[in-house]
């Protein structure tokens, strides 16, 4: 080799692939202004429609006039139930099984719910004439509280399907009961906590929040009369479930429908379902023949669109005197609002919540989840989050602190105790998850000697030493989480969307001068997809990341997917994209051993060629073998390099993490500052370790928020009270605290890279640890369980109850 070659190490730098912190490709037109999102969508005569809703929780509607709404000037129509019945769209159905109503129909059955939608020259007619709708309510008796939703005499909520015995999900015991859901072994269970030496039982409540996206949800309809075809803009995190979905519904065929996700500003799983908004700017396209607007507002897309949690969880913890887990058992209540319109794998209607047994090996383990109606808005979706794993993870979480406190022992050595060992994967939960791959006792005491956490437990303690002798009224918490998550959503075994496998896939096209694309079946809102695919095709096909264009969000152009949600794009679009790639080699390799004159099994890749073994002077880039794909194939081949890979995951991957949190709490303004943040992730290998930084960081942030603030909150009239930034916590720069991160890597043994996902990972984490943090630093004074949010209101009221205040 002279002097001028560049070594192989030196050519797969520059190919910027797997495990280089490429910069975001997609943050050039982002930082400019220049993203292209659903509201900067202008078409030649559109229209805008804006929604009548309810003041009422629950009331019935007697009669709506529509008369001086229609009236004013700009105002084209205004639509009801009543002109929704005459294309059948009153009801839509939803992704559990359920029907909801698109405009209220006879009832409403949460507050600000859609009523009418007006649709005029320009959104403020929209707005103003909307006020001007005339509905006449009688209110009804309301319940927001989930715990009562099955009592004797509890408010009606759904009168459609009160006398039905049966649900989507199985049989029903109350008018407001959605389902019962359960897993695990009940007998083996009871059995193990009738024999314990110690056991621990708690309400543990994870709020109801909100993802709260700084775009919110909107789209644009446009029907076209004489082709009988629909143009959808919309941000869509799955944007071929809502062709699916809008053809079924609509009856609209689906070769008709083109569905466009553009940019998306930020998704967290609000953008997941199908909403009112959608089906009336289709209907009011369909009505006027001109395109439609519909944009949401910030209050409406925090009191309508898209919960998530939600969830009162029993938890009990059965353990042997010297702090080894026997069983754990688990009590929920769901509440589901008005309609079941969780977006979750169709099969289970509790998600992946059986995913509470966490890191620890418990021989015996039962869960029960009671679904419920009450007059709140519907969603229960995937917040940065698994299908409920985050409210599994903060149950597990928050118990095993309390076990620990009851066992005297430390938390991070109950942990260690109960982790489950190395040498255990591939493991089988007694829920029968099999857990990929692990190393949680590595990453745990990495995490534990990088804070120092044998010292930070001597200061606690001289802390509190004062705190007793009255020399301070500040109290330090120290926070320990574990976590795994379970995502990859999925196997076509374990999940579907009505009756959709939940695989996903790639399309790639090489160029014949060597650049090429690559389509997807996800859709990016906001992590980074066009540059981190890219690094895994370069890394494959040795083809610089530079010179793939990453594509998704049009249902005409890519292929069929399941869309971004849950952290599942790397576990499943990732493999999809790793095979594509490897089909595209093969065909390469085909023809540079034609080109070479020697057989397949000569040659061996080297980065970016294929060489052959022995005599490397002999070789053919990739870069020419693209050209020679377009000119010079073996006799019989065909021309081209391109592959399509459907894949359909053999598992779910199971990404974990250490997460040491420590806090300062003053007892007499109940504020919380957090001092030190640590988190150490291990998502297999690692594509591009910059974004996986960007995703934990802005993942810990919104752990942030939701352990320290975050609260959809209802009164007992079922007003919602939080639903402007102004009451709803989200955190800016100056609350956020600084992040220290770390990893592990532990490759999973079944993706083709040996990737997991990581976006949600931080949230699923972040919010046991901070909670942890806040529960710890008041322990020692005999307090179990303070509830989250712990905002300075709520914390100061525990210390009172504690009776820290003279
Ligand atoms: O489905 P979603 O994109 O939300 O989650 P993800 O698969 O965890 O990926 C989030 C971002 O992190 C993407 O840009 C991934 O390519 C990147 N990532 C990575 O670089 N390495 C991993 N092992 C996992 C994700």
């Amino acid at each position: 080799m002279n002097e001028a070659t560049p070594t192989s190490a030196e050519r797969a730098e520059k190919l910027q692939g797997m495990g280089c912190k490429r910069k975001r490709v997609e943050d050039i037109r982002f930082v400019q202004g220049k993203g292209n999102y659903v509201d900067d969508l202008k078409l030649p005569g559109m229209l805008y429609g804006d929604f009548t809703r309810s003041p009422h929780a629950h009331a019935r509607v007697k009669k709506i006039d529509t008369t001086k709404a229609a009236a004013v000037p700009g105002v084209v129509a205004v639509i009801t139930a009543e002109t929704l019945k005459t294309v059948n769209l009153a009801w839509m159905p939803t992704l559990a099984g359920d029907v909801q109503m698109v405009l209220a129909d006879g009832k409403v059955l949460f507050q600000n719910q859609e009523v009418a939608f007006v649709i005029a020259e320009d959104r403020y007619t929209a707005a103003d004439a909307a006020d001007l709708v005339e509905v006449e309510y009688e209110a009804l008796p309301c319940n927001v509280d989930p715990l009562k939703a099955m009592a004797a005499n509890a408010p009606v909520i759904r009168e459609d399907v009160k006398d039905k015995k049966e649900g989507a999900h199985g049989p029903r015991k109350h008018y407001n009961h959605v389902f019962n859901w359960q897993a695990g072994d009940k007998g083996k269970t009871d059995a193990a906590f009738a024999k314990a030496d110690v056991t621990i039982k708690e309400m543990i409540v994870y709020p109801r929040v909100h993802p709260c996206p700084l775009e919110t949800c909107q789209c644009v309809a446009s029907f076209d009369k004489i082709k009988g075809e629909l143009t959808l803009w919309g941000t869509f995190q799955a944007p071929h479930v809502i062709r699916t979905v809008g053809s079924l519904i609509s009856k609209i065929p689906e070769h008709k429908i083109h569905v466009i996700a553009p940019d998306i500003g930020g998704g967290f799983g609000n953008k997941v379902g199908a909403y009112p908004g959608y089906i009336c700017a289709i209907v009011a396209s369909i009505v006027t023949g001109r395109p439609v607007k519909w944009v949401e507002d910030r209050i409406e897309n925090l009191s309508t669109t898209a919960f998530a949690r939600d969830f009162y969880m029993e938890t009990e913890i059965a353990a042997t005197k010297d702090g080894k887990v026997t069983g754990l058992r688990c009590y929920t209540v769901a509440d589901h609002g008005a309609f079941d319109a969780c977006a979750n794998a169709t099969k289970w209607p509790a998600g992946l919540f059986s995913i509470i047994s966490g890191s620890y090996d418990f021989p015996a383990a039962h869960v029960s989840v009671d679904g419920v109606y009450t007059n709140k808005a519907p969603g229960g979706v995937a917040y940065r989050c698994s299908f409920r794993v985050t409210e599994a993870a903060y149950a597990i979480e928050r118990a095993m602190d309390i076990m620990a406190q009851k066992l005297k022992m430390d938390p991070a050595e109950f942990r260690m105790k109960n982790l489950i060992r190395r040498e255990q994967f591939p493991y089988t939960s007694t829920f029968g998850w099999v857990y990929d791959s692990g190393d949680y006792h590595t990453a745990l005491t990495k995490a534990m000697e990088t804070v120092g956490y044998k010292k930070l437990r001597e200061e606690q303690k001289k802390r509190q030493e004062a705190f007793k002798r009255g020399e301070t009224r500040e109290l330090m918490g120290i926070g320990v989480a574990f976590f795994t998550e379970i995502v990859g959503a999925g196997p076509s075994r374990n999940c579907d969307i009505l009756g959709i496998a939940m695989f996903d896939s790639a399309e790639i096209r090489i160029h014949p001068t060597g650049s090429g694309i690559c389509r997807l079946g996800t859709k990016s809102q906001g992590q980074g997809h066009e540059t981190t695919y890219a690094q895994i095709i370069a890394t494959e096909l040795g083809l610089p990341a530079d010179n793939i264009k990453v594509e998704d969000g049009n249902t005409d152009t890519a292929p069929y997917g399941l869309g971004t949600y849950g952290s599942r794009s790397t576990p499943v679009s990732g493999a999809a994209t790793a095979m594509a790639c490897r089909k595209i080699k093969a065909k390469a390799q085909m023809i540079a051993a034609y080109m070479l004159e020697v057989h397949d099994d000569d040659l061996e890749w080297d980065v970016d060629r294929f060489r052959v073994k022995g005599n490397p002077e002999r070789f053919k880039t990739m870069t020419e073998l693209a050209w020679a794909a377009y000119h010079e194939v073996p006799p019989g081949m065909e021309p081209g390099l391109e592959a399509i890979n459907y894949y359909d995951p053999p598992n779910f991957t199971y990404p974990f993490g250490a997460y040491i949190c420590v806090v300062d709490v003053d007892v007499d303004t109940g504020s919380t500052k957090v001092r030190r943040f640590f988190a150490l992730d291990d998502c297999g290998t690692r594509i591009n370790p910059m974004i996986i930084e960007g995703q934990i960081h802005g993942g810990l942030t919104e752990a942030f928020g939701i352990a320290m603030g975050q609260e959809i909150h209802y009164d007992d009239d079922g007003n919602v009270t939080t639903a402007s930034l102004m009451d709803y916590f989200l955190p800016t720069a100056v609350e956020t605290p600084k992040w220290e991160v770390d990893f592990t890597t532990t490759p999973s043994p079944h993706h083709p890279i040996g990737a997991k996902g990581v976006g949600e990972s931080p949230n699923v984490g972040g919010v046991p640890c901070f909670s942890n943090a806040v529960n710890d630093a008041f322990a020692f004074l005999g307090s179990t369980n303070i509830p989250m949010p712990h905002d300075n209101w709520r914390t100061w009221m525990a210390a009172d109850k504690l009776g820290l205040h003279p």
